[in-house]
């Protein structure tokens, strides 16, 4: 996608080096960071400069080809895949890049390990940019339907699933893209996102490509809705289970329940490696990340970078928890790279498991 003009991925790489844009510096600065080893990949996932569960999973095989370079022994692959797993817990695309790095290095000789897992990282971030495009391909067909009936189309989307949260075009942010594109008219409620305001990045990712939207609290959402300001909600997701509940970025599932109550169709956009097929549902099964109290009590948006404090009796308590669930009888449907399909029905779930 393009800043200034200027076409970009979120992540690249030029031999053994490794280029990322470090999302933490965003949207005040364009900082272009390089990583050459494993561990500094590992560092770069868990402090978030680069986030998003696509992007993860890509940027987590270069980490796995960093780390051969000095050793590509299977003590060494061991150790490197257990640093780069520990890095976030929620997002299954870092499992599932993870585990396709070690099967492919397994069945290859140590001579040639190396070679191997440059192959295989770059195939994984080639089909991340593949699924996107087609996922977006089959999100833009909605928009089109619904763009019959309503101009221009007001669509609510909560965190970031644009080009930054994946190597390109993004995953919800993907038909929005297109849909642009194609000249239809839209407008974009943006959440804010707090605690880490990933709203920010949505807004200079629509801004940057000149697609109309309003940034909005995260507690707005509701209220849009009964007054009939959304047409509909389209959300990315960091893992699915097998029965097509959708854990997303924390905020989601109250979105979800506002639109039930008002009748607005809500979709998560899912390319394939996001869905967990290991586990049949949501609850219980999904690991929630918890991040530090920091986040809540320092608003980075703010210029004071003070910590929030109750006069007199010092900090409060915190608790922060990154994800939550929302169940698939909430989800109009799931936009993937292989079609749109209702969650709600277990048998569209093993047809798109089969395909
Ligand atoms: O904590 P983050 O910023 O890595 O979480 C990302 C999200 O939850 C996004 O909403 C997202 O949809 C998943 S990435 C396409």
């Amino acid at each position: 996608m393009k800043i200034g003009g200027k076409n970009y991925q979120s992540i690249w790489r030029k031999q053994h080096t490794i280029f990322i844009i470090d999302q933490t510096q965003l949207p005040q600065n364009l900082v272009i960071q390089q990583i050459r080893s494993a561990e500094e990949i590992a560092r770069a996932i868990k402090n978030m400069h680069v986030r998003g569960a696509p992007l993860i999973g890509v940027t987590a095989a270069y980490g796995v080809a960093l780390g051969l370079l000095s050793d590509p022994s299977d003590k060494n692959i061991e150790f490197i895949l257990k640093i780069l797993a520990d890095t976030r817990p929620t997002a299954i695309n870092l499992l599932h890049a993870l585990k396709r790095m070690e099967a492919v290095l397994k069945l290859t000789p140590l001579t040639d390990r190396v070679g191997a897992a440059w192959v295989e990282a770059d195939k994984i971030a080639q089909e991340d940019i593949n699924q996107n495009l087609s996922l977006g391909n089959h999100g833009l067909r909605l928009i089109e339907e619904i763009s019959k009936y309503r101009k221009p189309i007001n669509i609510l989307t909560h965190c970031n699933a644009g080009w930054l949260a994946t190597v390109d075009f993004g995953t919800a942010l993907a038909p929005i893209f297109l849909a642009h594109k194609k000249g239809i008219e839209l407008h974009i409620w943006v959440d804010e996102t707090r605690p880490r305001n990933q709203g920010l990045l949505t807004a200079w990712e629509l801004a940057s490509n000149g697609v109309p939207y309003t940034l909005i609290v995260d507690n707005a959402g509701g209220h849009l809705m009964q007054k009939k300001q959304v047409d509909m909600v389209i959300v990315g997701a960091d893992r699915v289970s097998a029965n097509g509940d959708v854990c997303n970025k924390i905020g989601t599932y109250l979105k979800a329940l506002s639109a039930r109550d008002n009748h607005v169709p809500f979709y998560a956009a899912v390319p394939s490696p996001t869905i967990d097929w290991q586990i049949q549902e949501g609850f219980g099964n999904i690991p929630i990340e918890e991040r530090s109290q920091d986040e809540i009590l320092m608003n980075s948006a703010l210029s004071t970078k003070k910590k929030y404090s109750l006069h007199g009796v010092g900090h409060p308590n915190t608790l922060n928890p990154a994800f939550d669930i929302t169940p698939a009888r909430l989800v109009t449907g799931l936009i993937t790279d292989k079609g749109v399909i209702q969650p709600i029905s277990s048998t569209t779930m093993m047809q798109l498991k089969q395909d």
